[in-house]
């Protein structure tokens, strides 16, 4: 395979828009990559699109691809919608970094979005829930919440772990949230806040939760070999991996990790030839506070029931030694499904160019990706660095 880079990332803002359309929300995304080129991008570059998103609430449930693309401009090339719940991002830019470094094309957008917040908190549940395993887990009412509340209770059980250490994910990433301007979320929460807040689903709370956004997000992938005809300082893909696992919780071996992830970051540690502690930076799928901590071990930042530990010493919070989700993650940010394995990525590409404001890890050289579909049912790991 020939080395691949990203060359330009954007997002639109996250949050509840009801006057903005999908396709506004996404342009936004794609006017915002476009405006992270030093010159001017000719759409007829582009030869191919992957669009992650799960189509919640039913809008462009069909052929979304070609809808989004023709409205950004986009020639009449090939798109493709790319749909694996939570993880529809990150497997769309798994498409884009194969197509690209198969020879196939120089040029691959790869995007996400989703429209959340025009649908009832009913018609949202139903929306989430069609990525939990429909037969044990949907139709006994299982919701997104109680499937992690269920690996929560058994991690605080299997490691004796207090349930402020997973109040404290929230704090560190609302705390990272309030410095970024396109957050769902810019206010700092306090650890009683975080502690005292409503039920959703024991032992986690409303903030233990990511919220539902609307939102987008796109990166423009090229070869190595042509990627400064678009910037003098793209971002190198090292390395990438991706996994799945049974989708029905009972069915899988442990649920206080997800072996789906632990594949993915080893592939993508063995293709990158680095390791867990050389990451500066990383992005993780916190869709639940929980998740963030299961995160950690699976990656490798820290060793089987050890992840909160971290949390404690602050070697993930902004300023600490390695700062995880210093864009809000999930929980402060937001969390449109299909966008986020992308904007995941447009925080990194940020964060390696020394682009990311005030919550820019000083001297970032390599940055992770972690993206999670549903329970753990599909993953995508990305290693980036600068290419120098
Ligand atoms: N964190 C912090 N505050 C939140 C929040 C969250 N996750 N979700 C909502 N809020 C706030 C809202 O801003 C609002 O505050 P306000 O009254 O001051 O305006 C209030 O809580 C109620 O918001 P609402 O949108 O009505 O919440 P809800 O009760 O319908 O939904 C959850 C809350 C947690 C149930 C919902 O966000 C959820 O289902 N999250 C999980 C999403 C998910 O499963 N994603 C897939 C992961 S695999």
């Amino acid at each position: 395979m020939r080395d691949v880079a990203i060359v330009a990332a954007g997002q639109s803002e996250f949050g509840e828009f009801p006057q903005k359309s999908i396709k506004e929300i996404f342009a936004e995304a794609f006017d915002d990559m476009k405006s992270s080129l030093a010159g001017a991008l000719d759409p007829s570059v582009i030869e191919a699109a992957y669009v992650g998103t799960l189509g919640v609430g039913g809008f462009q449930l069909g052929q979304p691809g070609p809808l989004l693309a023709k409205h950004v401009g986009l020639g009449n090339i090939p798109v493709t919608r790319v749909e694996n719940a939570c993880a529809s991002g990150g497997f769309a830019l798994l498409s884009a970094v194969l197509a690209v470094g198969s020879g196939q094309y120089d040029v691959v957008l790869a995007a996400g979005v989703e429209k959340m917040r025009d649908t009832s908190a009913m018609q949202g549940r139903y929306w989430l829930g069609v990525s939990g395993d429909t037969e044990y887990e949907r139709l006994a009412g299982l919701t997104f919440a109680g499937i992690y509340a269920v690996m929560a209770s058994r991690y605080m059980h299997d490691y004796h772990v207090p349930k402020k250490y997973l109040s404290m994910v929230a704090v560190k990433n609302h705390s990272h949230g309030a410095l970024n301007p396109k957050a769902h979320f810019q206010r700092k929460i306090t650890l009683e806040q975080a502690m005292g807040a409503a039920n959703v689903a024991y032992p986690l709370n409303l903030f233990d939760c990511s919220p539902t956004s609307d939102g987008a997000a796109a990166v423009l992938v090229t070869s190595l070999e042509r990627a400064r005809e678009f910037t003098p300082s793209p971002v190198k893909v090292l390395g990438f991996g991706a996994g799945t696992d049974y989708l029905a919780i009972h069915e899988r071996r442990s649920i206080t990790g997800l072996e789906a992830a632990r594949i993915a970051a080893t592939k993508a540690f063995a293709m990158a030839g680095i390791s867990p502690s050389d990451i500066d930076v990383a992005e993780v799928h916190d869709c639940f506070t929980i998740a963030e901590i299961m995160a950690y071990e699976d990656i490798g930042f820290a060793g089987r029931g050890e992840g909160w530990k971290l949390l404690e010493a602050g070697e993930t919070t902004l300023g600490g030694r390695m700062p995880v989700n210093p864009s809000g993650g999930l929980k402060a940010k937001g969390h449109p499904l299909g966008a986020t394995g992308i904007a995941q990525a447009v925080e990194i590409f940020n964060q390696l160019r020394g682009k990311a404001g005030k919550r820019q890890v000083a001297g970032a050289r390599f940055g992770l990706t972690h993206n999670v579909g549903g329970s753990g049912g599909a993953a995508t790991v990305f290693i980036f660095g600068i290419d120098a």
